[in-house]
């Protein structure tokens, strides 16, 4: 049996240990890896190989993923995933390993549609928003960096006395916004998720400042498309001179933390014995759900949309008025 595994759309932390683990694992229950570059653009054109140990030695604490990532649009043309499927054939893969998001998932499940190549997905986004796994591969590096900006960020508003507008990723979700806000002990919160009133929030703030307060931390998801809008409101209704951040594909880079080098391990083991198993399943993504890995199919993920659990919302309450 050989395996091949490829890495589609946004990249995230967690995908190289994820790829690492892959290919031993496969050497460990005798399968060939094989390793396709730049997704499933590389898929199209051929750009695979056939995976040794020394590919991947060395890379458990990268950011990024060292088969690169692409968002493939000619993947959606019929041609072109013929062409791929025959680029497997050439190498005798069977089956394969995707890290990517729901967008990706779907385009392999019309390829094992047009020609029955089994895979499994492995969810890995730092917007962790894929419906049916309560973690995406990437999310807690993402928010150490979150973290990080936010910490530093606090420490010159405060010297200047200023407020400052975080803007986040997360794409049309607010998970990496509200995790930041709570964690970082802001002041406003502002995601897709969750209502907000300004004018109670603006009184507290006019408040706590002439008691006072030196800065004002305000976490933005991208997805509300507010961070310009929160600036003014700050100056001109609050009256507190401030800056924005946008943290943009910062987010997306640097060391796994360790949480997310244990969570590709297991991933990827599961991953792999699953397609060992060959009980001739069409596409699935291992997710993790109630602290569980289970498997799940495609169509599964794709029957909803990803919410964010309601106790989390309700932890952000002091922060929307
Ligand atoms: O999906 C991951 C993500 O980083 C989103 O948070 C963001 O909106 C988008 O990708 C950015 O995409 P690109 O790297 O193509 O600009």
């Amino acid at each position: 049996m050989a395996i091949g595994i490829l890495t589609s759309g946004g990249d995230c932390a967690g995908m190289n240990p994820a790829i690492k683990q892959f290919v031993d694992h496969c050497f460990m229950k005798n399968v060939q890896p094989y390793l396709i570059y730049d997704g499933l653009e590389g898929l199209i054109d051929g750009d695979i190989k056939q995976a040794d140990h020394k590919d991947v030695a060395g890379i458990i604490h990268l950011g990024g993923t060292i088969l690169r990532s692409s968002r493939s649009k000619r993947f959606f043309q019929f041609e072109y995933r013929k062409q791929a499927f025959e680029n497997l054939q050439k190498h005798g893969i069977d089956k394969l390993v995707i890290l990517g998001g729901d967008g990706s998932f779907r385009a392999l499940n019309q390829f094992y549609k047009d020609f029955g190549v089994q895979f499994v997905g492995i969810p890995s986004t730092i917007d962790n928003d894929i419906f049916g796994t309560d973690y995406c591969l990437g999310v807690d590096t993402a928010l150490n960096i979150i973290r990080g900006a936010t910490d530093a960020v606090r420490d010159t508003s405060a010297s200047f006395k200023r407020g400052c507008v975080i803007e986040t990723m997360g794409r049309d979700c607010g998970y990496l916004a509200l995790v930041s806000a709570i964690t970082c002990g802001a002041e406003v919160c502002i995601i897709p998720e969750l209502e907000y009133n300004l004018d109670s929030l603006g009184l507290k703030l006019r408040s706590q400042i002439e008691h006072g307060r030196l800065y004002v931390v305000c976490v933005v998801a991208e997805g509300t498309k507010k961070t310009n809008d929160l600036v003014q409101w700050l100056e001109n209704d609050v009256g507190i001179e401030t800056r924005a951040t946008t943290l943009g594909h910062i987010q997306r880079g640097g060391n796994p933390t360790v949480f997310d080098r244990l969570m590709a391990t297991e991933f990827a083991t599961f991953a792999v014995d699953k397609l060992i198993q060959n009980d001739n399943n069409e596409g699935l993504v291992v997710v993790y759900k109630d602290g569980q890995f289970e498997f799940v199919s495609i169509e599964h993920v794709n029957s909803q949309k990803y919410t964010i659990s309601p106790n989390l919302l309700q932890m952000a309450q002091g922060m929307v008025h």
